[in-house]
């Protein structure tokens, strides 16, 4: 299959690929997406073969707006609010659904579904255009770093999809938060750019301690270690109130070849001759950018060590550290002998 790269001014031809029952990736403020048409079964079980996923894992349902919504679930009044507050935009909202009114292809059998508006204007007329909602998981396969450009997103899915609608980078860098509003308590199933202090502000309580979605992300047993958005080298996390020179020396009596994934501050001091790849300036830059970052240590196969920086956990930095932990399997400085 040819994958067929289309901009906004190509996005008809785009949507009446998904109308033919083809897979079409799409730019969001968050990552890239992989979009089928939600309401056909056979075009998203595609989305699973494409992706090498597990397809017990439900797929998020890709709406341009609101009202959509209520076709496929019941939109409660605090729902409803989050939704005109930050929609479009990066918070994914899981429901009760109607029930039918979603295959199990797209719900994982569960009778819940996750709903989200992103915040790209080329990828909402996709939507429109198509007439139908699009499930949306990130257009990577499986276990490996989302896409934040239309060509990580090339790279991993040329000949798999038809094709792919380029809007340039993202913007946010890590996927939407997800938040659970299907039960008694509202719970933030995965954090990201809006955050829980943000929640607050509309929501009494929320539950943050279940940072785990979907059923190949959680551990199986407790101890467990797991891996996601895992590059081919170990990525070892430096916590921001260590000292980066201690971990540089650590790694460079270490036998393995390393580089160094952090901000320009720190990979000031960082010796010459080391891989280094910049997470910009500040928290907001490394978001964007880690993904990518992860992706360049690929293309480097003689490295098999990945310095990364860390931030405080807290706002976005929670999201941050949420997923240079699954990249890390876990592994902080100082690394305890195995
Ligand atoms: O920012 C994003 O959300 C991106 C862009 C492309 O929109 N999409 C994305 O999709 O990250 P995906 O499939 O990579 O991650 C969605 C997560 C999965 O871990 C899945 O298990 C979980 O959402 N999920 C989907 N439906 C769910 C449900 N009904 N209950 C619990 N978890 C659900
Ligand atoms: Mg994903």
């Amino acid at each position: 299959m040819k994958t067929t790269m289309f901009t906004r001014a190509t996005v008809a031809d785009a949507a009446q690929l998904l109308r033919n029952g083809e897979l079409v990736a799409f730019p969001t403020e968050t990552v890239y997406g992989l979009g089928a048409d939600a309401t056909n079964v056979t075009a998203v079980k595609k989305v699973y073969a494409a992706k090498g996923r597990p397809s017990d894992n439900p797929l998020i349902v890709t709406v341009a707006d609101i009202d959509t919504v209520r076709r496929f679930a019941d939109v409660t009044p605090v729902a409803e609010r989050l939704m005109r507050k930050y929609w479009p935009g990066p918070l994914t909202i899981i429901l009760n659904i109607i029930p039918g009114a979603l295959d199990a292809a797209v719900t994982g059998g569960l009778p819940t579904a996750a709903f989200r508006c992103p915040d790209n204007a080329a990828t909402r007329e996709l939507i429109k255009l198509s007439g139908n909602p699009i499930v949306g998981p990130s257009a990577n396969l499986s276990g490996k770093p989302s896409p934040t450009t239309a060509q990580h997103v090339l790279h991993d899915m040329d000949g798999r999809i038809a094709g792919i609608l380029d809007d340039g980078p993202a913007r946010v860098g890590v996927e939407s938060t997800i938040l659970d509003l299907s039960g008694d308590t509202p719970a933030i199933l995965r954090p990201g750019y809006v955050d829980e202090s943000m929640l607050a502000a509309d929501l009494q309580t929320v539950n943050t301690d279940q940072h785990h979605v979907g059923a190949n992300e959680t551990p199986k047993a407790p101890g467990m270690k797991y891996k996601h958005y895992a590059p081919d080298a170990q990525v070892v996390i430096v916590d921001h109130q260590v000292d980066f020179p201690a971990a540089i020396k650590w790694a460079q009596a270490d036998p393995r070849a390393f580089g160094v994934l952090a901000t320009d501050q720190v990979l000031a001091t960082v010796p010459a001759g080391v891989e280094t790849y910049s997470l910009g300036t500040d928290l907001a830059s490394a978001t964007r950018d880690l993904f990518a970052g992860l992706r360049y240590f690929d293309l480097h196969p003689d490295i098999s060590l990945v310095l990364a920086q860390g931030f405080d956990p807290e706002g976005l930095g929670a999201a941050y550290m949420n997923r240079i932990n699954k990249s890390a399997g876990g592994e902080h400085f100082p690394v305890t002998a195995p």
